[in-house]
């Protein structure tokens, strides 16, 4: 069973049956402006942070037969009354001959037919813009002269998204509408709160005339709010009260009477929704988009953006799943995950500030690095100026007023108070960031570090190269008994949370890979002495890995702080973790039997065909010593449950290892792409990955949930592009190394790199998984697996034979 298709010629997902078994979303716009849409037409919008200015009202846990923020509905004139339905199916649930949510980049577009009526709704935010725009158009298709009446509604919320729901008293006090007459029948609705009228003014408006309006709930329902959504009483009289609301709980809705409609006959008309400072403000952008041009030169502008975008690397493979993630949807949920971290979505309410997470959009960046270069700088800056002077970074941040946060630690007072993980993964990011530009001169730049207590202008500095060093030397100087890094609260498994005094092997890896990038960037850079420097502390590491964390059948995941391991075989739950196998490859710690040994056990004791198990076997009971993971029963989330983010890492340690069946298999299981015609197990959207998958412990295995905002995008991205294909920049050119399956041909790539396009194709007549050793370029044949670095803007052809 599926609930639509893969349109991958007009990188699209189109969805055809409404009745989802949770509500899909896709993104519009940007943090700056803008939210998710779903497939009913339902929409959350903000300017700015979600928390701090929402203008929709949209609450994820109401049922799905409602509709969340906004709609649409039309009206036939049938004799003295009206036949009231929305096209967007909810919330009239009327029954649908066409229903398709084509799901862009960007844009939503719903096309359906409900008794003769075709509407095709786009709905999108220009680049840049402060609008939600709704282009709607509809025909007549019923054989008929029909007269049709179309309302556009939009639930507002107060800015602030957490007052909205708990303070009823304030919140409807505060909310107020007002009605802007202009010329020729059209009409703006403005809403703010009585604070916000000199600053934040919403407006809705379209540039069809507008009879009537409403800016009520209350008078729209009619009789006390005992009419429903699905039938608003105010609906069934020629005309709505036009009454502005002076509180209450403040909507918009804009009545136009589109008039007679001969048989064929189409008539469209455009709305807009957004945010300025005053309506006189707002004015010329909203003329502006009433153009119909206007608005067509937005949509285009914003195609061309993606169209670029994507553009940087496009594949051919033999498998289409891979092909419509690597090529489309993958890189879209790479660019989502960068723009709201884990601010907004189905899932992720963006009630109260969490802000960005450091470790999270350190990882998001590196999806995003070769897409959108200067982006990601950017954000790599913000997140160095909430790195401490000792080298630690703060948890989270908000990117608006810079303000750092320590996370979820104070809950547990007798806990650490800071996180052994999140300022490591600067340094991986960085230097993805190096070797994908080029641009040495950024680890020159000045960046000052956080303190709260000073301000901005008196905060010591720091060159970025100094604060990858403070990164490092913060964890060099932070080990335990074992002289390995302490865990802190936790590492990045949030959830485990030992006893003060705790080592974490997941922190001894991304430490080890940290120092590994250095020792190779010090190498490039020609600085022996910083080559020397880290190799020592790398080699120190690494003996004491080996000396104290090997179990018998697989790695150790933590030592407790009283030196017990955990993710060990004498342990009775949580006996093995996935981290602590695959990621002693990435650190390049494993000892090659011992590599063997734990992927070996990592497959028998965690892999399920749905996805590889975070742990196992999950804790059942709550134990407050262990920390938050335990809260979960088993099965779920951080609790033995697949939690998704982690399955990448093990695609990479299998690749390092040259077993591509497996690399791809893992690959392949998780593929959403792949799960489409089975979807009402997995629930979530097809075209994204989730952050978890109930594991095989869960009496509902299989079942996915919190969709999109995940670092697992950026991972898959990472496994899939880099390790599986094997195409991975370098300081001194594109890294062509693949593990791919033996039954593939071949494959082909083309990849944007500093400045030239690298036209790639992979042969594979031995039916191999894994070995280049010399390389076609452009004709000549060079050995080794880099190609070179050309920056002339030109096109390469190159050929890489598995053999
Ligand atoms: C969530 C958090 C992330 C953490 C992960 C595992 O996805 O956003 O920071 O690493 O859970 O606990």
């Amino acid at each position: 069973m599926n609930y639509g298709h893969f349109d991958d010629k007009n990188k699209e997902y189109v969805i055809t049956n409404p009745r989802t078994p949770v509500k899909w979303i896709n993104y519009i716009g940007t943090l700056k402006f803008g939210g998710f849409v779903d497939h009913t037409g339902g929409a959350l919008i903000c300017k700015g942070d979600p928390s701090l200015n929402r203008i929709v009202k949209y609450i994820q846990q109401m049922p799905s037969s409602d509709f969340k923020g906004e709609t649409l509905y039309l009206r036939l004139r049938q004799g003295e009354n009206y036949k009231l339905f929305s096209p967007f199916f909810v919330p009239t649930l009327d029954h649908y001959d066409l229903y398709e949510c084509h799901v862009g980049l960007g844009y939503n577009r719903i096309i359906s037919e409900f008794y003769g009526i075709r509407t095709e709704c786009t709905i999108f935010v220009p680049i840049d813009d402060i609008r939600e725009i709704r282009e709607i158009k509809i025909t007549n298709e019923t054989g008929k002269e029909i007269e049709l009446d179309a309302i556009s509604v939009v639930e507002y919320t107060h800015f602030d998204a957490m007052k909205q729901f708990n303070n009823a008293d304030w919140v409807p006090q505060t909310m107020q509408s007002r009605c802007i007459r202009e010329e020729k029948g059209l009409m703006t609705l403005i809403q703010y709160a009585f604070m916000r009228r000199e600053t934040n003014v919403n407006f809705f408006t379209s540039n069809h005339p507008v009879s009537s309006f409403e800016s009520d709930r209350k008078r729209f329902l009619g009789d006390n709010e005992y009419g429903k959504w699905s039938n608003p009483l105010s609906l069934q009289k020629k005309e709505l009260g036009s009454y502005e609301a002076h509180r209450g709980d403040n909507i918009g809705v804009l009545l136009h009477h589109l008039g007679s409609f001969k048989p064929g006959q189409s008539k469209s008309f455009i709305t807009q929704l957004g945010q300025e400072q005053s309506f006189e403000k707002a004015r010329s952008g909203i003329e502006k988009y009433r153009d119909p041009d206007a608005v067509k030169k937005a949509y285009d502008e914003l195609n061309g953006l993606w169209e670029e975008f994507l553009s940087r690397m496009q594949v051919e493979t033999p498998d289409p799943a891979l092909n419509s993630m690597l090529n489309i949807h993958n890189p879209r949920q790479c660019y989502i995950t960068k723009n709201w971290s884990r601010y907004l979505s189905y899932y992720q309410l963006g009630i109260g500030t969490r802000g960005i997470g450091f470790r999270d959009s350190c990882q998001d960046v590196m999806g995003v690095i070769s897409h959108i270069p200067e982006e990601s700088k950017e954000l790599l800056k913000k997140m160095m100026m909430v790195q401490r002077t000792n080298g630690s970074a703060m948890h989270s941040f908000n990117p608006l007023t810079m303000e750092g946060s320590k996370g979820e630690t104070g809950d547990w007072p007798d806990r650490p108070q800071y996180y052994g993980d999140d300022h490591l993964w600067i340094v991986l990011a960085v230097i993805t960031y190096l070797k994908e530009t080029g641009d040495m001169k950024f680890l020159e730049e000045i960046i000052p570090y956080y303190d709260e207590k000073k301000d901005n202008r008196l905060r010591e500095n720091g060159t970025v190269q100094d604060h990858l060093k403070r990164a490092l030397d913060f964890t060099k100087n932070d080990k335990g008994e074992h002289s390995l890094p302490h865990l802190g609260f936790a590492d990045w498994n949030d959830s485990v949370n030992l006893r003060t005094g705790a080592e974490s092997l997941f922190n001894t890896h991304l430490y080890g890979k940290g120092l590994l990038e250095m020792i190779e960037l010090c190498g490039y850079l020609g600085d022996t002495a910083g080559v020397i420097f880290y190799q020592s502390e790398y080699d120190g590491l690494k003996d004491m890995f080996n000396r104290t964390s090997w179990d018998g059948e697989w790695y150790v995941r933590y030592f407790d702080s009283d030196g017990t391991p955990v993710g060990s075989n004498k342990n009775r739950d949580g006996k093995i973790y996935i981290n602590a196998q695959s990621w002693p490859l990435i650190s390049g710690m494993a000892l090659p039997e011992r590599a063997k040994k734990s992927l070996d056990s990592l497959n028998r004791l965690l892999n399920t065909s749905k996805g590889i198990k975070i742990s196992w076997p999950g804790f059942d009971g709550y134990d407050r010593n262990k920390g938050g993971g335990t809260t979960y029963p088993p099965g779920a989330k951080e609790n033995g449950g697949i939690f998704l983010h982690t399955n990448p890492w093990v695609v990479i340690a299998e690749a390092i290892m040259g077993n591509g069946e497996r690399a791809y298999e893992y690959y392949s299981q998780i593929n959403p792409a792949a799960k489409n015609d089975i979807i009402e197990e997995y629930e979530c959207e097809p075209y994204v990955y989730a952050q978890n998958i109930l594991s095989d412990e869960h009496p509902q295995f299989g079942l996915g949930r919190n969709s999109w905002l995940t670092g697992t995008a950026s991972w898959m991205y990472q496994a899939g592009t880099g390790f599986i294909l094997g195409i991975r920049p370098d300081y001194k050119g594109l890294i062509i190394d693949p593990c791919i399956p033996k039954k593939w041909d071949g494959f082909k790539v083309t990849r944007k790199y500093k400045n030239a396009i690298y036209d790639i194709e992979v042969k594979n007549p031995g039916h191999r998984n894994k070995g280049v050793y010399r390389l076609e370029i452009d004709g000549r044949e060079i050995t080794g697996n880099i190609a070179p670095i050309f920056g002339d803007g030109k096109t390469h052809l190159i050929t890489a034979i598995i053999e």
